[in-house]
């Protein structure tokens, strides 16, 4: 059997896992990134499971990383959610399945949107540290896809479209909930890269030649699966530094999770405001 395959069985034992633990079936799926965790804190009627409990769910190889599932309400239990408190990486050495695992666990568990959130480097003129942009797009440049492998049409398709991978009705409304709260949400393409090195100079320059804003090391390959799964996607990337080259200055860890840290209130009310409005049933295309 080929490693890609056979999804399907491993997520019915985790799912069944879950469901032993909590009635909450949740309407969304949100992936916590750098700084974001916290968020899944603030969730109601919560339940915390730690990943190296749920069967099947890969656990980060990086100290100080150890993620949890967590399902809760949000909007006074308007809407139920699952939230990934931290994910794993391809550059940790992770098979694409396992990257994508959580992403899929959601769905499976009934989530038909998933909130998608990272940290990028900036490469549109302007940005700068702190600001927050929506996908509207992605460039997948890991070389890989979790689709590769016999298709589990279970799951979905075999040729998933991916015209729309950013739904654009929750992005209008991102739009809104952000204009309300007083700020401006960028909008851009994100490359998703390997990594775990950030760019060179001239790989920035390259990413803008290709129509990329933003930079960062995750998200393209969940996007891929939710979309395969039919799961609509919203993204969000917390620009946590100007890309390499850009600048006079070098790219360190600690800029990025300074930022992230900085900005997460700004993000956090921009996640919940989103939850909110998709709970009085906003979002949705007219
Ligand atoms: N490049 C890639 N990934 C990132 C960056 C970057 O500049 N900043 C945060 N994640």
């Amino acid at each position: 059997m080929h490693s890609e395959s056979a999804q399907a069985p491993r997520l019915e034992k985790a799912v069944a896992y879950v469901k032993s633990q909590t009635s909450v079936a949740p309407e969304v799926g949100l992936v916590l990134g750098s700084g974001l965790g916290g968020y899944a804190d603030t969730l109601g009627d919560r339940v915390v499971l730690p990943f190296a409990q749920v069967p099947g769910m890969p656990v980060s190889r990086v100290v100080g990383h150890a993620g949890n599932l967590v399902l809760g309400t949000v909007a006074s239990g308007a809407l139920r959610v699952a939230a990934m408190q931290g994910r794993v990486h391809l550059y940790e050495g992770h098979p694409v399945a396992d990257v994508v695992f959580g992403v899929r666990l959601m769905i499976a568990l009934g989530a038909k949107t998933i909130l998608v959130t990272n940290a990028a480097g900036g490469i549109s003129e302007g940005m700068v540290a702190g600001d927050l942009m929506l996908l509207e797009d992605h460039l997948n440049m890991t070389a890989q896809s979790p689709l590769t492998g016999t298709n589990e049409s279970a799951l979905g398709v075999r040729f998933p479209d991916m015209t729309r991978a950013y739904d654009p009705a929750l992005g209008a409304l991102a739009d809104e909930v952000a204009a309300a709260q007083g700020f401006k949400l960028l909008r851009g393409v994100y490359a998703g890269m390997l990594g775990p090195q950030y760019e060179t100079p001239a790989e920035v320059r390259m990413l803008r030649t290709l129509g990329a804003h933003a930079v960062g090391m995750s998200t393209v390959l969940e996007t891929i699966a939710a979309r395969h799964m039919g799961a609509r996607v919203l993204g969000f990337s917390c620009i946590t530094n100007v890309a390499a080259g850009l600048s006079k200055e070098t790219l360190n860890h600690a800029e990025v999770t300074d930022t992230a840290e900085r900005v997460k209130g700004r993000f956090m009310a921009l996640l919940e405001g989103v939850l909110v409005g998709i709970a009085a049933g906003r979002g949705v295309a007219a």
